[in-house]
């Protein structure tokens, strides 16, 4: 067998435990990579297991629905009109903010809208500059550009993968309107290091990723001035698309309130008075209720989460140079993505990882490529200068992805996965 490009499924453990240690070298291509550094045996371990016929591919993300979603979306179309319009947004807000242990919610069409309410409820604009930081989806600093402020690229911290708070501290000038934390791949930055850099700057906390993870008792969205969710299809939890920002304070909520309506209040709402422009940012009733089901569900969906991480870290948490997402004291990570950041001396990029995957039929995304490496911040002299000092974000984003981490996703999946990584590890020398 000299080309193993059909997908090879259900590899088993053994596998894993035979070729686990065994070192190939002088392997080129990457279909060649897999099958030579594979002996005979190893060989026919594939054949056996590849599977005849149609192959799913293993997906990367992916929501778990139910019929409560079906049953609660149905009940909203069936009754939220009239009297009633609204009232599952209402429904959903209030159960979010109580699930959160927060004051206010604000239930918006996308996280990035949330955002950018939260830059315009924090008066930031023209003059103004904003931390973010390098690794995250572009989202978290789009917004900073829609309201005229300038993005000020932090580095990341090469455990937790969110603000360094030093590099925090470098980025900070008088301009510095705030900062926004990103709770990466549902991890939680350490907060107490960066309020105390930045004491008096508001935090905007992107929590998009991070539904259920909490530092000590509090959730993750509640730690900044205001917080922000995605219920993308991606998301731990969904509502197709969607998005939720929080907060304790009762003026930025009124504001934002205000700009999500196109400016209009409570008190000109009847006579379609408009005081200001504003935006056209509500979620829908529909959307609400399926958000109803799924928060009705969290637990069940955070426990998933967990569960997948820890089916990885079994299988790979021994392996020399990987390291996965990362467990800090205090900090209970809710694992949005399973994340492998592979040594260097294995030479395998996180381009050629996502190819040898993809041929196997696994779907698999990089680690966010750093924001100042995108054409699309060239134009911030900011941009430059963050490409030459955040090492930590463009060095992990250049060998590491994200493995398959669907809500739908079982046991044995990870197993093939897992086999399959350790395969393509053989192919590189590996840490000495
Ligand atoms: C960290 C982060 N921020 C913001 C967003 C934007 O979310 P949405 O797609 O709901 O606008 C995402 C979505 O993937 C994200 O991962």
């Amino acid at each position: 067998m000299d080309d193993i490009r059909g997908p090879v499924t259900n590899l088993p453990g053994i596998a894993r435990e035979r070729l686990g240690h065994t070192r190939l070298h002088n392997v080129d291509t990457a279909p060649r990579a897999v099958s030579a550094m594979m002996n005979p045996n190893a060989s026919s371990i594939i054949d056996n297991h590849r599977v005849r016929g149609r192959t799913e591919r293993i997906p990367v993300a992916g929501p778990w629905v139910t019929d409560l979603e079906v049953q609660y979306v149905a009940e909203a179309a069936a009754n939220d009109w009239y009297d009633n319009a609204g009232q599952s947004v209402d429904r959903f807000e209030t159960e979010f903010a109580d699930y959160l242990g927060i004051d206010f919610a604000a239930a918006v069409p996308h996280c990035t809208s949330a955002l950018h309410l939260a830059m315009l409820a924090l008066d930031i604009g023209p003059g103004d500059e904003v931390i973010v930081p390098e690794s995250t989806w572009v989202a978290t600093a789009a917004p900073i550009d829609y309201v005229g402020a300038t993005p000020v690229f932090a580095d990341i911290d090469p455990t937790t993968w969110c603000l360094s708070p030093d590099s925090l501290e470098k980025c900070l000038s008088p301009r510095t309107k705030a900062i926004v934390t990103v709770d990466l791949y549902g991890g939680i930055p350490d907060m107490e290091a960066i309020a105390a850099r930045a004491a008096g700057i508001p935090v905007i906390e992107d929590a998009a990723q991070a539904i259920g993870a909490f530092a000590q008792d509090r959730a993750a969205g509640t730690l900044g001035e205001i917080g922000t969710f995605s219920f993308h299809g991606t998301k731990t939890v969904t509502t197709g698309e969607g998005g939720m920002a929080v907060t304790s304070r009762s003026d930025l909520f009124e504001r934002i309130s205000r700009l999500r309506d196109h400016g209009r209040t409570p008190a000109g709402h009847r006579y379609f008075v408009t005081d200001e422009l504003g935006f056209k940012y509500r979620m829908s009733s529909l959307q609400a209720a399926f958000g109803r089901a799924q928060l009705a569900r969290i637990d069940e969906l955070v426990g998933k989460k967990r569960q997948i991480f820890e089916w990885y870290e079994k299988r790979l948490g021994g392996v020399p140079g990987l390291r996965l997402n990362s467990r800090q004291d205090g900090v209970q990570n809710t694992f949005w993505m399973v994340t492998v950041v592979v040594d260097r001396s294995y030479g395998l990029s996180t381009r050629r990882l996502m190819e040898l995957f993809d041929l196997q039929m696994v779907d698999t995304r990089p680690f966010l490529p750093p924001l100042s490496s995108l054409p699309a911040f060239s134009e911030y002299d900011t941009s430059t200068t963050a490409a030459r000092h955040n090492r930590t974000a463009y060095d992990i984003a250049s060998r590491a992805i994200n493995l398959p981490s669907a809500l739908r996703i079982t046991e044995e999946q990870v197993d093939k996965v897992c086999d399959l990584l350790q395969i393509f590890l053989l192919s590189g020398k590996g840490p000495t």
